[in-house]
């Protein structure tokens, strides 16, 4: 095949780009977003400061803009994200504790059930772990003030608000064996245990000099998908350029395809003129929407 889509859905994958509507506009970055990916994650637009900026009140256009943009042309769509400590409204934060978890579970109801039947993953919960050796819980809002339970509780109204979606956890320095990683590993050993409702992990895959694609990412994603999940590669930006990032694309596709439960690869943006990595060039495309050598050696590898 001769496209990212199409190579990946020959190996039963989906791949996408995470997309921002004001973007959409530019003919080059849709053209090259509509040829060459299946699937698309909103960068921005349905994370809660875009859906409920205040309480009660849900706006919508913009992610609307994306999912209808990706639906008339086939693509698929991840939700992203729904309950994240970050791109939180103010108001979030200084709710008490009743008020809090019944505006969480009004959030992720509003939310997904404006999308029903049209998101293929939800992204539940974003980072919700500290990085280090602790395995604690991130400082959160919710986390403060509700306690761990609130993970679970998501997780339960999101089953009940879209019943057909995917219901994914997704963090980053995850990807790797680690403290961080056996965190999640044994919270979601404990979901599945007592029949919380979870289907898969994102690995989110930021990769740089500093946080290296790590040597056992196949195993990593192999031990949670033989937890019952599936695994997503939801955020992938590797920074470099030439044959360098060009290997390290290649292996993080290789190490999805060697885990029968991968189900797709997501890539942080379309073009280098957009990543969030300012200055950096860590995508498939350049600036001028020209394919890269890591966009050859990703399609090579798929
Ligand atoms: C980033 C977006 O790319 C930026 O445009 C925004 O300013 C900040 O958020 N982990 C996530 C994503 O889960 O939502 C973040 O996206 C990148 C890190």
């Amino acid at each position: 095949a001769s496209t990212l889509g199409a190579a990946a859905a020959e190996q039963g994958r989906y791949f996408g780009a995470a997309v921002a509507a004001n973007h959409l506009g530019e003919t080059p970055y849709a053209s090259t977003l509509d040829t060459e990916f299946s699937s698309v994650t909103p960068e921005n637009e349905m994370k809660w400061d875009a859906t409920e900026p205040t309480r009660g009140t849900f706006t919508f256009g913009s992610a609307d803009q994306i999912v209808n943009h990706a639906q008339s042309r086939g693509m698929k769509v991840r939700g992203h994200t729904l309950v994240w400590y970050s791109q939180l409204p103010g108001w979030v934060g200084n709710l008490g504790a009743t008020d809090l978890r019944s505006a969480m579970n009004n959030h992720i109801t509003q939310v997904m059930q404006h999308y029903q039947g049209r998101i293929h993953s939800w992204d539940v919960a974003n980072e919700a772990f500290q990085d280090g050796d602790s395995g604690a819980r991130r400082s959160s809002p919710f986390q403060d003030k509700l306690g761990d339970g609130y993970m679970e509780e998501a997780f339960r109204t999101a089953r009940a608000a879209d019943p057909a979606a995917k219901l994914c956890y997704n963090d980053y320095n995850i990807e790797g064996i680690n403290a961080k990683s056996n965190a999640v590993y044994n919270m979601v050993r404990d979901f599945k245990a007592r029949g919380v409702p979870i289907d898969c992990v994102g690995f989110q895959s930021h990769f740089n000099s500093a946080s290296p694609v790590p040597y056992d990412y196949r195993e990593n994603l192999q031990r949670f998908a033989d937890l019952g999940v599936d695994v997503q590669i939801t955020e992938l930006d590797i920074e470099g350029s030439g044959t360098a990032q060009a290997d390290n694309y290649s292996s993080v596709v290789r190490s999805c395809l060697a885990v029968s439960r991968c189900t797709g690869i997501t890539v942080w943006g379309v073009t280098d003129k957009y990543s969030w990595r300012a200055g950096g060039t860590p995508l498939l495309f350049d600036g001028n929407y020209t394919k890269k050598p890591a966009y050859n050696a990703v399609l090579a590898a798929l």
